[in-house]
């Protein structure tokens, strides 16, 4: 059965589409390279044996996306992960954001529509929530005004997608993913930032490498039990292979809506002390770090209420903190090498 992965070369989209080759889908990936490198392709081949069809495709031209699926026209299911992520980049350039986030998801989705059954997964984020009331955070929170346009194009994502399925026959399943860290366990792949890393475990382990000389540790005076800001880490591969079972659920449509929101992370918070505390432990290294303020548009903490995915789903994140930091740190290592 054929998969089309957006963005497939990409972080979170590398490891689902190894979770889906590993259960004997097809899978097609589309993606510009415009933050990723065709090399991952070696990386997936290494771990499944199995080279995947890849098109080098900006899906931000509307032609290249209808041809596209004139020449694949078996296609099953959609992951549609392909987006620019980067919420400091996403202020200066708002356009940028609008157009990559928005357009090519309507492209997309302009083509499923025409078809007698399509199943889509869209990539949504935890941002959706802004800083909820009530932790662990359900999916029924209220979605608030994104900070950010980056995140904004999330929320805007989950409208547009609703609205079309309501009048087609495209059924969809919205993943709000948490904070995703960590790589295969094999570190064939893993995450590949570019620059000077935005998000705290990439940024943790260059500094444990020695690229950077020491982690800023953006506030600790945040109402949280050692004042520092609580997150909720999810290993890339457990959150991979959530979208390999969505999918599933997709394409078996027993008891299913038209679009199903559920809610991808562990269920614990964890603060940046501990995660610090966490790469100490895995690495033998000590990190250096200093306080500095708190980062202009963090909230103070967000975790997730995941019973609805453990329970519809039947999915349940299974590494620890621990498991998912060692990965990211073998594959940090591996990368400099
Ligand atoms: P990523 O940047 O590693 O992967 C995105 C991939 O999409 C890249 O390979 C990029 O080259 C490709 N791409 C971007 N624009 C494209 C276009 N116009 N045409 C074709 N390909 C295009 O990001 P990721 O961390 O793997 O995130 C995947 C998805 O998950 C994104 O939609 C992101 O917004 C969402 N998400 C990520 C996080 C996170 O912290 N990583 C959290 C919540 C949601
Ligand atoms: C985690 C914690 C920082 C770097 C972002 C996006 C969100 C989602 C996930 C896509 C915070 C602290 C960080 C550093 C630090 N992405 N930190 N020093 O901010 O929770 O979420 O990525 O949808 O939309 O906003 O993740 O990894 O940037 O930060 O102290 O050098 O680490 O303040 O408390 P965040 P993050």
């Amino acid at each position: 059965m054929k998969v089309l992965v957006t963005g497939g070369l990409g972080f979170i989209g590398s490891h689902t589409v190894v979770e889906l080759q590993n259960v004997g889908y097809e899978v097609v990936i589309v993606d510009n390279l415009s933050n990723s490198s065709q090399e991952v392709l070696k990386g997936i081949v290494a771990i499944t044996g199995t080279t995947p069809v890849y098109e080098n495709i900006d899906l931000r031209e509307k032609a290249a996306v209808q041809d596209f699926f004139q020449k694949h026209d078996d296609i099953a299911g959609v992951i549609h992960f392909a987006a620019s992520k980067a919420v400091g980049e996403s202020v200066g350039d708002p356009l940028l954001y609008y157009e990559n986030n928005i357009s090519a998801l309507v492209y997309v989705l302009k083509e499923l529509q025409k078809k007698p059954a399509a199943n889509f997964i869209f990539s949504s984020s935890c941002t959706v929530y802004g800083q909820a009331e009530v932790m662990p955070i359900t999916e029924n929170a209220p979605v608030q005004q994104p900070i950010s346009p980056y995140g904004n194009t999330k929320k805007i994502g989950e409208e547009i997608i609703i609205d079309v399925a309501k009048i087609s026959n495209i059924n969809a399943i919205l993943l709000r993913y948490f904070n995703p860290i960590g790589s295969h366990p094999t570190a064939e792949i893993g995450e590949l930032p570019i620059g000077v890393p935005q998000n705290l475990v990439p940024f943790i382990t260059q500094t444990g490498f020695g690229l950077r000389a020491e982690l800023s540790v953006f506030g600790d005076d945040y109402p949280t039990p050692d004042g520092t800001a609580v997150r909720d880490y999810i290993h890339v591969v457990d959150l991979a292979k959530a979208h390999v079972i969505a999918l599933q659920r997709l394409l078996n449509q027993k008891n299913l809506d038209k679009v199903e929101t559920f809610n991808l992370g562990t269920g614990t918070g964890s603060s940046v002390l501990e995660v610090i505390q966490s790469f100490e432990k895995v690495s033998g290294k000590k990190l250096p770090y200093k306080i500095m303020p708190r980062r202009e548009g963090d909230i103070t903490s967000a975790y997730a209420n995941t019973d609805k995915a453990n329970e519809i789903l039947g999915w349940k994140a299974q590494s620890t903190l621990d498991e998912a930091m060692a990965s990211a740190w073998k594959w940090e290592q591996k990368i400099r090498s």
